[in-house]
């Protein structure tokens, strides 16, 4: 699978450097608003192809799979002209600004049959199907409270910051923790409580997140983009406990029994740096005629931008692209 990368910055770097480690898949082109920007990236990373808009990488015909690297508010337009001209996307989180975007994309690519998925890192590694067996197993007994924390002090990334790049916690780190929750416990939400703090330039920078799920259980989130964050997660049960060390990224987990007491403790497998695994099931889906990975169905991208658009509504934190519906 040949990848045409857009947006020549900082995650768009750390792809680079695991696809040319990854077997079945390569970095064919990379695509910038600057020519200048494209060539010193293809230089940089051993990208064949250097192009100086974003448009003339959609042109490509070698292309098989297009990486929307940009910030959140520049996802939108990229991936509707890519699928319009047919190209399957990988797309970063959060998906979209807003539900309403989202459906637009969804849309054209059932509308076209062109297959898009977002880039969550966390549903297509290895430690989602360790845990889910942990539970599965009963090792916690009936679950009853999930929890998850992401933060991180990126409060000066103008991507973070300004209300126009999408910025605030929730759509950068709050959607690790609330795909932590729904990769767990899916259930139904039956009641929502939130608190959040703002900054000046009007986005969230640290919020809070109390959720009933049908089945009596209550999940927890809370997100910051101005402190540092312990990161965890942890499942609760009636006979014990998982603890993940990283939401955004896990590599240890930890089976506690009734009275704390540490019953196993596994490691993920080895991997490149844990990007690999979203773009191998790209190329799986779209092998296979998919327009979306088993992964992360759409159906699950639009109910999580739905979410983020009903607590960013709560908490007054609107981005120029948000409707009146928003
Ligand atoms: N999965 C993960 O672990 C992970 C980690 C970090 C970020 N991300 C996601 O990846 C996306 C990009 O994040 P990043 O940290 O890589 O961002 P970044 O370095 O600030 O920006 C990425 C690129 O977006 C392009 N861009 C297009 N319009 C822009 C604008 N108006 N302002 C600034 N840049 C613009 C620029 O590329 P050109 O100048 O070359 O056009 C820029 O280099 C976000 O959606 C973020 O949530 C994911």
């Amino acid at each position: 699978m040949k990848v045409g990368i857009i947006g020549a910055g900082h995650i768009g770097g750390k792809i680079a450097r695991t696809i040319a480690e990854t077997d079945g898949v390569d970095i064919l082109a990379v695509g910038s608003r600057s020519f200048g920007k494209a060539e010193n990236f293809a230089r940089e990373f051993n990208v064949p192809r250097a192009y100086g808009s974003y448009s003339e990488l959609l042109d490509d015909p070698d292309i098989d799979l297009v990486y929307v690297a940009t910030p959140h508010s520049h996802h939108f337009e990229v991936t509707m002209e890519a699928i319009g001209k047919g190209k399957a996307c990988l797309v970063e989180k959060a998906f979209m600004a807003n539900s309403a975007q989202t459906r637009a994309v969804l849309d054209l690519s059932r509308k076209k049959g062109v297959f898009v998925g977002e880039a969550v890192w966390t549903r297509y590694q290895p430690a989602l199907g360790i845990i889910r067996k942990l539970i599965d197993d009963g090792r916690i007994g009936r679950m009853r409270m999930i929890s998850a924390t992401l933060a991180y002090s990126i409060e000066h990334k103008p991507r973070i910051i300004r209300p126009e790049l999408c910025g605030g916690a929730l759509l950068d780190l709050g959607v690790y923790a609330i795909n932590f929750v729904r990769m767990f416990c899916p259930n139904p939400i039956e009641k929502i409580d939130s608190q959040c703090i703002l900054s000046e330039s009007g986005v969230d920078l640290t919020e809070s997140v109390s959720m009933t799920l049908s089945g009596g259980i209550m999940a927890n989130i809370q997100s910051s983009a101005c402190c540092a964050g312990y990161n965890t997660g942890v499942i609760a049960g009636s006979e014990g406990y998982i603890v993940v060390d990283n939401v955004n990224n896990p590599h240890v987990i930890q089976v506690y029994a009734l009275g704390g007491i540490l019953r196993e403790e596994l490691t993920v497998p080895e991997c490149i740096s844990g990007y690999e695994y979203e773009f191998l099931a790209c190329r799986d889906s779209i092998g296979k005629g998919l327009i979306e990975p088993p992964q992360m169905p759409h159906s699950e991208i639009l109910f999580i931008m739905e979410l983020m658009d009903s607590l960013r509504k709560e908490w007054g934190v609107r981005y120029p692209m948000d409707g009146p519906e928003s």
